[in-house]
């Protein structure tokens, strides 16, 4: 989920803090850790930048619009379908998506500044409307009879692109869903307006979707699987449920953005069952040990972990409240994917165990942006969810201490953590203010025995935050939107000196 804008109307359910929140962050800074402040960050360590492909491949400088842009995903059709953002409620900012910074051209010197920083590794994510932009490829039963349906240009970007990637000595962590979708299998305008008689109706749709994102999967981990070990399968799964399905608003609405329970709650199981077959389906075809470590492939999801307080925690309502908060948030998807348990009514226990479902994550990616803080309730937020019983007061205050507890939680599930996205905006421009001390917590819970593999800041560059369009801005390179000049902020040297060092 992405930090807020400041100062706006709030949905009714989660009102957020506004600006006020990151004008305090610096107050809630973790002190530096003088036992931490020797030690430095393991051998091997993947340090790294994070992009998107549908939030950075549009804009290119010469290439014509319609080979840039990829058209043909749920998401281009989210923010520039004229209805849809004419419609308020969908918080859609109509930027168009020219002013995106043109990765898809200019990929080659982009790999040079995050090579300049010092960085190791690189996470960016495939588009799987771009290799698969027809609906045909639904048909196809094996992924070789899907290989048929790739797109060759689309194949050919994607092969020169990870070749350019190790190429600067990056290693590439390569999502395979950021919850963009083909429009053949999600169509987020028609299930926006009839939630319950669309037709391509994405996670909706398991009897579809599992199969079909399995092969897709099986069939990149076949392709590029001889440049790349580390996969992540799906991004936020938790943001794609809160955003797309239960409580869409201005800060984040994903497509369809459509208010309801019944929907959300087998959306998420859904997506763990999507990502154990995106599991299997790289583990089957990745045969090629890409970075010489002895393994083929390290694959893993990447949930949006939140650091939780009760509001007051000498009050039990809040403290149980937060501990529901962090079950429903934090838990839930892992609880699943990592252990098998399934539990539907999110009544705290599960009923249903999936062997075939579970034991599938290699590591867990980690997006730290926030801790929430929670009121309690009597009752559930969410009839028929009785472990809804919170009220999430405070729901954007940058913690640092808390990337400590977020790399704990994902630990304790017996698999080691990356940090696969941490950032802000207003943008951290000093690198001081956020930046440095989350790595200092970072560190210090490394230093404590947290296993953790790597730490990817949110982001290279500005780019099109989803429904913000180009508003928002995490980039530790600003981008101009017309001449799409990349200049470094000084957020840029700060991290460069503390991966050189090793340590913040
Ligand atoms: C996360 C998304 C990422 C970006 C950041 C700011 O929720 O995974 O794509 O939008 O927020």
């Amino acid at each position: 989920m992405p930090p807020r804008t400041p100062s706006s109307p709030r949905s009714p359910r989660l009102p957020v803090l506004s600006i006020l929140a990151c004008a305090v962050c610096s107050a809630c800074a973790a002190p530096p850790d003088d036992s931490a402040a020797a030690a430095t960050f393991p051998e091997g360590f993947l340090w790294g930048t994070a992009v998107a492909g549908f939030q950075v491949e549009a804009g290119c400088p010469t290439l014509p619009a319609e080979t840039c842009e990829d058209r043909n995903s749920d998401w281009y059709q989210w923010v520039t379908d004229p209805d849809l953002i004419a419609e308020r409620g969908n918080y859609l900012s109509g930027d168009p998506m020219s002013n995106s910074p043109g990765h898809y051209e200019l990929y080659d010197s982009d790999l040079d500044i995050a090579a300049s920083l010092g960085s190791n590794a690189f996470r960016t994510s495939i588009e799987w409307s771009r290799l698969f932009p027809d609906g045909a490829a639904e048909s196809a039963t094996t992924v070789e009879e899907l290989a048929a349906y790739a797109d060759p240009v689309a194949l050919a970007y994607y092969n020169a692109y990870f070749d350019a990637i190790v190429a600067h000595g990056l290693t590439p962590l390569v999502t395979l869903n950021h919850y963009t979708l083909p429009l053949w299998i999600h169509d987020g305008k028609a299930c926006h307006d009839d939630p319950d008689g669309c037709t391509n109706r994405g996670w909706l749709d398991l009897a579809r979707i599992k199969p079909a994102i399995a092969l897709y999967s099986g069939f990149c981990a076949r392709e590029f699987g001889d440049r790349i070990d580390w996969w992540a399968t799906e991004n936020e799964p938790f943001a794609i449920v809160l955003s797309g399905y239960l409580l869409p608003g201005e800060d984040r609405t994903n497509p369809p953005a459509v208010s309801r329970p019944d929907l959300a709650i087998p959306v998420a199981f859904n997506l763990a069952e999507g990502h154990a077959a995106m599991y299997d389906a790289v583990k089957a075809n990745d045969t090629v040990d890409a970075d010489g470590d002895g393994s083929m492939s390290m694959v893993g999801a990447v949930p949006n972990l939140v650091a939780v307080a009760p509001l007051d925690a000498d009050n039990e309502t809040d403290v149980h409240g937060a501990a529901d908060l962090d079950y429903v948030y934090n838990r839930i998807y892992l609880n699943a994917t990592v252990n098998g348990d399934f539990d539907r009514d999110l009544d705290g226990v599960a009923e249903e165990h999936r062997d075939d479902i579970a034991g599938r994550m290699d590591y867990i990616g980690v997006n730290y942006y926030t801790r929430i803080t929670v009121r309690g309730l009597s009752g559930p937020l969410f009839a028929d969810y009785p472990a809804t019983d919170f009220y999430p007061e405070v729901v954007w205050e940058e913690y640092p201490a808390g990337i400590a507890d977020v790399v704990n939680l994902a630990n304790s599930y017996g698999v080691p953590a990356v940090i696969t996205e941490n950032g802000t905006q207003p943008t951290d421009d000093s690198g001081e203010v956020f930046l440095r001390p989350h790595l200092q917590a970072l560190l210090g819970a490394i230093d404590a025995g947290a296993d953790v593999r790597g730490y990817f800041y949110w982001s290279l560059m500005d780019n099109y935050e989803w429904n913000h369009g180009t508003e928002l801005k995490f980039g530790m390179y600003a981008v101009d939107p017309v001449t799409k000049a990349r200049t470094a902020r000084p957020i840029a040297e700060t991290y460069a000196s503390i991966i050189q060092n090793g340590a913040p």
